[in-house]
């Protein structure tokens, strides 16, 4: 216990291998790919509906496999089923509706016990303007990296005495390294050569300190991208003020920084409804939507299934499928811009999830 406190560092060098693996994933003998399905709770199931009848119209060679990931407590410890995580470890990619979590009290959030059991240590979270939807900024192109696993989410709590409970935020060199690596390749990957570490290494000294110094090494390795570092303070002014300042920019910060300033740049194009993620791990890979179940239009038939949609593109693109991707983004597009007959409630439409859904296959 006292290793922490030694002069020698646990974590001293970086090890050079956490690079998010590719999609190794193989057809089966009919062309097509099988994808591990989460429908998820609330909407989950309505925009998981939008998305499977969109992709047997756009013959898309996905053929899903719906998991129950039902939480199971086990020794104390919430768990996924099984044949959920077997499926998972087989397809090697999955899309996933939201998953309500108990507040307070009850099972630990499936959320963190999916990106702990498959270790998906990067969500990136790409934030676009919606041409034909217009909002206060026209030309919103931010790609925020968020670490996953980590940092205040690490859920250790504990009451020191009644009325005093103490959160611990941990962070380790490992975890940030991967998150930071995964950055500058993504970075590369997508011809922005900018990455922005945004921190508050100014208060949380060491915490975030050892996230500020591990980027520093790691850029090392990456001499064709320029690296800087933004107080996250600063960072919400100035994305509210003028978020053209980040279009070339790639963001990576620690666990609840990434929450909070994804949702923040969801609001900057339109809400949680547009906005897609992934969740990268070395070996599996899980797409979906930023927002959660939405429990107040749950079963109304309301729901947008654009994020999911847009989250389903995101995977493809992973899956190098991406002629269907942009068959289906581009249907996506068109059905938002063509008026507020073909939206949903919360992009000030009219249109019902089944309207939407069929007005995407129309535009296909
Ligand atoms: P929420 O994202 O479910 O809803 C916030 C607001 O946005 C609501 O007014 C809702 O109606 C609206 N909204 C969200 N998605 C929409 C869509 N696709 N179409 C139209 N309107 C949409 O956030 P909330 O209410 O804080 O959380 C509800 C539950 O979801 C909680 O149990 C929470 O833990 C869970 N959650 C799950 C996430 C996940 O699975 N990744 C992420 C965030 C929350």
């Amino acid at each position: 216990m006292f290793r922490l406190l030694s002069k020698q560092p646990v974590f001293p060098k970086l090890s050079r291998s956490y690079i998010a693996g590719q999609f190794t994933g193989k057809p089966n003998a009919n062309g097509k790919y099988t994808v591990t399905l989460i429908e998820g709770d609330g909407i989950g199931v309505e925009i998981s509906q939008a998305v499977k009848d969109i992709y047997a119209a756009a013959n898309v060679p996905i053929e899903w496999e719906p998991v129950d990931v039902t939480p199971l407590l086990i020794d104390g410890k919430t768990t996924l089923p099984q044949p959920a995580i077997d499926s998972v470890n087989k397809n090697l990619v999955a899309l996933k509706g939201p998953l309500a979590t108990p507040v307070g009290k009850g099972h630990t959030s499936m959320n963190l016990t999916l990106r702990r059991t498959f270790n998906l240590f990067a969500n990136v979270r790409p934030c676009k303007s919606i041409v034909g939807y217009k909002t206060a900024y026209e030309n919103v192109d931010t790609v925020l990296i968020r670490e996953n696993t980590e940092g205040e989410y690490s859920g250790i709590e504990h009451t020191i005495v009644p009325g005093v409970v103490q959160s611990i935020k941990l962070i380790t060199k490992p975890a940030s390294e991967k998150v930071i690596r995964y950055g500058f390749e993504y970075a590369r990957s997508i011809g922005k050569k900018h990455i922005l570490i945004v921190h508050k290494a100014s208060i949380m000294k060491l915490s975030d300190g050892l996230f500020v110094s591990t980027a520093k090494e790691v850029a090392k390795e990456y001499p064709d991208v320029t690296l800087d570092f933004e107080l996250l303070d600063n960072t919400s002014l100035k994305l509210t003020a003028d978020p053209s300042d980040y279009k070339d920019v790639v963001m990576v910060m620690p666990n609840l920084y990434g929450d909070i300033m994804s949702d923040l740049s969801s609001g900057l194009i339109g809400g949680l409804g547009l906005t897609p993620s992934g969740n990268m791990g070395n070996k599996v890979s899980i797409f979906e939507a930023v927002h959660g179940s939405a429990p107040d239009i749950a079963g109304k038939g309301l729901a947008n299934p654009t994020a999911l949609l847009l989250s389903s593109c995101m995977m493809l693109r992973h899956m190098s499928l991406n002629a269907d991707a942009d068959r289906i983004e581009s249907a996506v597009l068109k059905t938002i811009a063509s008026g507020p007959e073909n939206r949903t409630g919360d992009l000030k439409g009219t249109a019902t999830t089944s309207h939407f859904t069929k007005q995407v296959i129309a535009n296909l």
